[in-house]
Parts: C-alpha cells; sequence; structure tokens
C-alpha cells in the first residue's frame, strides 16, 4: 500500500525525486558511457617536444600568475601513454575525454603537420581503441597556437574561423575513422569572459581592471562578445564541413562546451528572479541559444547594444542546430542578485552588463574542496532540458578540487562523484536526455591558476619522481568497484 502511495506522488509530480544514493552501473542505459578527462596542455607536457610550438598557454603559465608552475611536463601522458591507458583499462573505464594540441598537430596553426603530432593522437586513440575505450576528443581547450596570437590577435579576429575550420578538418580526417564524439570547444563562456573580460587566463587581456591580473591590453567591452561570436562562427564552420565531408562515412556527433552553474535566486523578489534568468543568459544562453534557437537572448541585445555582434540570416541558420549534443562541466551553484548599478560602470564591460551581484555562499567551500549540491546539478539538467527542448547532454566534468598532496583516501571525492552520478540517475528517470558522464580529472593534472597546488585526479602523480609514477586514490577504486557493477555506498 505503502508502495502505492509513494509511486501515486511521484507521478503526480507532487514528491521531489531526490538523489538515488543506492545504484549500480547497470541502472544506467547500456549505451550510457563513463569516463574522465584531461586535457592537452594540463596533462602531455613534453611541451618543447617533436614539433609542437607554443600555445597561449605556454606564454600564460611562464608568466608566473599559475603559482610559478607550468605545464612543461606536467604529467608527461606525452611518454606515458600507454601506462594511462592500461590504468584506465584496468579502473573499467569506458571512456577517456581528451583534447587536442592545436599546435602539436600543426605548428604555424595553418598548413604543414606536423608528423609526430599526428603520431602521437594516433597511437594514443589506437591505445584506446584497442583497450575498448571510446574517446571522447575537444579541439579546442583554451590552447589555440601563439603564432596566431602573434599573427593577428588569435579568436579577436574573423580570420580565426577559417583556421580552425582547417584545424577541424586535419583532425576529422585523419582521425575520424575512430573517433565519434567531437567537441569543438571546452567552456567557451570562461574563454571568453576569463581570457578578455577579468584577463586572468589566457591571453589575458581585459581593460576593465588594468594591472590587477597583469592585463596589458584589450578591451573589455567588445572583445568577450566579438571573441565568443567567432566562436560560434568556428564550431558552427567546423560543424558544417562535418557534416559535408564525413558524417556519412564516420557517423560521429559535433558538440559544444560550457560551464554550467546552477543560479538560484537570492530572494523570492521579482528583480533577483529576473536576474537569475539574466545571469543564465549571460554565462548558458550567450551560445546555447545561438546554438538551439539561432540568435542571441534579447536580454544581452538589449544590454549589451551594438557591442554584441549580430549574426546575419545566414550564419543564423548555419549556428541554429549545429550542436549534436551540449556538454556541461559542473561544479557550484550560486545565487543572483539584481545590481542594476553596475551597468553604470565605465567603461562598460561584460560585467557590468549582466547587472547582477553574485554570491558564492552557497558553495561554502573551504580552502579547496567544494561542497556537493545535488540539486544543483539536476537543477541545470532540467535548465537546458526545459528551456532548450531537451538535447542530447553530456556531463563532460564534474569532480572535486583538493589539495594535492594531501591523502589518496580522497574520500571528499568519493562522495561528490556518488551523490553526483546519483543526480545523474534521478534526471535521466525525470526524462532527461544525458548520455555520458566524465569525471574531472583521470589525474592530477596541471590545474589552470593553481598550477600544482591542487588536484582533482583519482590518480595522484608524484612530481618529485622523474618517472611521475602514478598512484591509485580512493576515488579511483571507488568509481572502478562501480564501473565493474559493485554496489556505490561509500
Ligand atoms: C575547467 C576546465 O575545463 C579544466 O581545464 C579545469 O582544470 C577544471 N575545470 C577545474 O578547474
Amino acid at each position: 500500500k505503502l508502495c502505492k502511495v509513494l509511486i501515486l506522488i511521484v507521478s503526480f509530480g507532487v514528491g521531489k525525486v531526490t538523489a538515488a544514493d543506492k545504484y549500480i552501473r547497470r541502472d544506467f542505459p547500456p549505451e550510457f558511457v563513463f569516463g574522465a578527462g584531461t586535457s592537452a596542455y594540463q596533462g602531455e607536457g613534453a611541451a618543447k617536444e617533436d614539433g609542437r610550438t607554443p600555445s597561449i598557454f605556454d606564454a600564460f603559465s611562464h608568466s608566473g600568475v599559475t603559482r610559478g608552475a607550468n605545464g612543461d611536463v606536467a604529467c608527461d601522458q606525452y611518454h606515458k601513454y600507454k601506462e594511462d591507458v592500461q590504468l584506465m583499462a584496468e579502473m573499467g573505464l569506458e571512456a577517456y575525454r581528451f583534447s587536442i594540441s592545436w599546435s602539436r598537430l600543426i605548428p604555424n596553426g595553418r598548413g604543414s603537420i606536423n608528423p609526430k603530432g599526428l603520431q602521437y593522437y594516433n597511437n594514443l586513440i589506437n591505445e584506446l581503441i584497442s583497450h575498448g575505450i571510446q574517446p571522447h576528443v575537444t579541439l579546442h581547450h583554451s590552447d589555440f597556437p601563439q603564432a596566431l596570437e602573434d599573427k593577428y590577435g588569435g579568436w579577436i579576429s574573423r580570420r580565426m574561423v577559417l583556421d580552425f575550420e582547417a584545424y577541424a578538418d586535419v583532425c576529422f580526417r585523419e582521425f575520424g575513422d575512430r573517433v565519434r564524439h567531437w567537441t569543438t570547444f571546452n567552456e567557451a563562456n570562461v574563454f571568453a569572459q576569463m581570457g578578455y573580460d577579468y584577463g586572468f587566463l589566457p591571453p589575458q587581456r581585459c581593460s576593465s581592471l588594468p594591472g590587477l591580473y597583469n592585463c596589458q591590453k584589450g578591451n573589455s567591452s567588445t572583445e568577450p562578445y566579438l571573441v565568443a561570436h567567432n566562436i560560434l562562427l568556428a564550431h558552427a564552420s567546423a560543424a558544417r564541413l562535418y557534416g559535408k565531408k564525413y558524417r556519412n562515412k564516420q557517423n560521429g556527433y559535433i558538440g559544444f562546451n560550457l560551464l554550467a552553474f546552477h543560479f538560484r535566486p537570492w530572494t523570492n523578489k521579482t528583480e533577483d528572479i529576473v536576474a537569475t534568468q539574466r545571469a543564465n543568459d549571460f554565462y548558458l544562453g550567450w551560445f546555447a541559444d545561438p546554438l538551439m534557437f539561432g540568435d542571441y537572448p534579447d536580454t544581452m541585445k538589449k544590454n549589451a547594444g551594438s557591442r554584441l555582434p549580430s549574426f546575419n540570416g545566414a550564419e543564423s541558420s548555419l549556428i541554429n542546430g549545429s550542436a549534436d549534443f551540449l556538454a556541461i562541466n559542473f561544479y557550484s551553484a550560486i545565487k543572483v542578485k539584481d545590481n542594476p548599478g553596475s551597468l553604470d560602470i565605465h567603461p562598460r564591460d561584460y560585467k557590468g552588463d549582466i547587472a547582477v551581484q553574485l554570491d558564492f555562499s552557497l558553495n561554502n567551500f573551504t580552502e579547496f574542496e567544494f561542497p556537493v549540491i545535488p540539486w544543483a546539478l539536476e537543477g541545470v539538467l532540467e535548465y537546458f532540458k526545459q528551456k532548450y527542448g531537451n538535447p542530447p547532454m553530456y556531463i563532460h566534468e564534474s569532480g572535486q578540487r583538493m589539495k594535492r598532496n594531501s591523502t589518496l583516501e580522497d574520500w571528499p571525492r568519493v562522495q561528490c562523484m556518488q551523490g553526483y552520478i546519483g543526480v545523474v540517475l534521478d534526471s535521466l528517470r525525470n526524462g532527461s536526455d544525458v548520455r555520458g558522464y566524465f569525471v574531472w580529472s583521470f589525474l592530477d593534472v596541471f590545474e589552470l591558476l593553481d598550477g600544482y597546488e591542487a588536484g582533482f585526479g583519482l590518480y595522484y602523480v608524484d612530481l618529485d619522481d622523474p618517472s611521475r609514477r602514478r598512484y591509485r586514490k580512493r576515488s579511483a577504486r571507488w568509481y572502478s568497484a562501480f564501473l565493474r557493477g559493485g554496489a556505490v555506498s561509500p
């Protein structure tokens, strides 16, 4: 009887389905993939080897802003990929998410291919496939060739659209017989905002807070918008190319990745509710609206005015529907308060245009760790489902930041994975078209601003050891037990 009542409550939508805390791999569809990821600059190392030229990340990390550390050697995956794939296979990993270093493959950004770069990615992909692990490949993880930044200013120039398309063409042609899941851009929203407004990620351009983040150049009132615009055109051009030249034979998918926060109104006041929608528009809709509807959100057009570029009819139809899936990186929830005053900031910039005040207190994190907020991930998935008609989605990143050298018994990371994987199951049961979950990260890679002080890895990498030995953490054991069919309560 009790069961019947519960079923009734759930099916009438009165009761809220909460995070499943007991589940097994078989509760998910067999075609759903579980993986883990890294990115080229953060994990490969071999920065100056075999013909690779610098990317914008090399200049950034060598300028001293990443706690004096850099990715010159990093985890040395370039030399240790076989061992890493072996570890993945032992863990039972179903997919590996990594990115291609554009400057390793095409050192000048355009033109001749570096045979050693080509060989490396072929080797890595073949090694994965031979162990039954799907490669999920990102083309741009914040690290395009410095040569293109020097030549014409990188993404602030429309010339990048053609160069990116040519780079994507090489990747599809050379690797597309084995790679079916492509993501053009990782965290395009973070790249445009942090690289061109705040200026604390490469290429460190900004003008609104001169000097604070080492910004020597840039224009925060226009460049984030311009860069995002060119990125959208580049993504759509690459997707069109794939459709025309490769899709028939290769049967793959082209997706786009965003960092997604769950935004929540600070109070129940209408202004804060409207401000929360504005935050969603400026962070997610900025890219997702053009990809799903062919144009920017109205709030952006209104607040940024002529500083927001516009799409002509042909561009709009090129972009509309050009993503086969949306991928999200998820870490936290943020409360949002209306802040009309920020519109008056001079000079006007991207932050000012959003006109909100963000409160991170929900995160309440210790120096390192994020709290696990299951309803926040559920909220993000629900938002995408409702706003964009339930597109295919992947969680490309979810994970726990911890002090790097602390312990191999990383229980907070286990709790994080356990909580969020449960939420993904709930969301699937509530109808979201989620197709995969990737832990960030497979190894303790070079972290964007934290260098090697913080780690997200399932494996610890000993940086004092020239052979960069890997050590399995508790989280890797837990994930492995889950992937191999075991129950998951820690
Ligand atoms: C975002 C990025 O994609 C990745 O490069 C970074 O290391 C993690 N999230 C953690 O900050």
